[in-house]
């Protein structure tokens, strides 16, 4: 769900793109990029790694260093890595958070940790909420990539991104999900956000 919207988004602002999956072939890949035109390719994980200059990761929180694994450390060295996954459920208090786990594990990937606090329609058009006047967050310790980043999301539509600083940061907004799935059960829908007000 996470990958197609996102790839759709960047495959719509004219990026190329690789979707990754376990399997060269995902047949959910293979029917998103046939729908996604010209710009939108398919490969494993690995392929996906060779491929690109900037990665999201949107695989399974508890299967995403496996996943980075087979995309193969060399190939993600020296790039940015956007994570977006959570842990559901999440790991118990006092564990490293993903983002962390992430940077620990591929130590000369830039990991920035954003977009995990919503809901993946929102996370590429957040000017369907309150004309886009809600707050994203953001963790990493590279301020370059950060920089990249922030101005990757302000091209989705976000007007108020935080940077909470480095990617130990990445524990607050993990830790926010349960909060989140209470609130999405109490009003019965996705699209919602948080919004800072200062
Ligand atoms: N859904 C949302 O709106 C939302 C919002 C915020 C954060 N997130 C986070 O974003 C991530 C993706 O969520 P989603 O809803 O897009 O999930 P999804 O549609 O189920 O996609 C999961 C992805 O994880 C991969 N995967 C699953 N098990 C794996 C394993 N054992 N080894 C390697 N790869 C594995 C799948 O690969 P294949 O393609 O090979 O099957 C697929 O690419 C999750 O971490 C989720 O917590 C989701």
């Amino acid at each position: 769900m996470v990958g197609e919207a996102i790839a759709s988004k960047l495959v719509a602002l004219h990026y190329e793109v690789m979707m990754g999956s376990r399997e060269a072939k995902s047949p959910k890949a293979v029917a998103w990029a046939k729908q996604a035109g010209a710009n939108a390719h398919t490969g494993t994980f690995a392929d996906a790694a060779a491929f690109g200059e900037l990665f999201f990761n949107c695989t399974h929180g508890a299967a995403s260093v496996d996943a980075l694994r087979a995309a193969g450390e060399k190939r993600l060295a020296g790039k940015i890595l956007v994570d977006v996954a959570n842990i559901i459920p999440p790991d118990k208090a006092g564990a490293m958070s993903l983002g962390e786990q992430l940077q620990k594990a591929f130590p000369e990937t830039k990991v920035v940790k954003t977009l995990n606090t919503l809901n993946c329609e929102l996370m590429v058009d957040p000017g369907k909420l309150a004309g886009g006047a809600h707050t994203l967050f953001m963790s990493g310790d590279d301020p370059g990539a950060k920089k990249r980043v922030r101005e990757l999301l302000e091209s989705f539509g976000w007007k108020d991104v935080i940077d909470l600083g480095d990617i130990k940061t990445a524990a607050m907004t993990e830790a926010y999900l349960p909060l989140w799935l209470s609130v999405w059960q109490k009003l019965g829908t996705a699209t919602f956000n948080i919004k800072v007000v200062r």
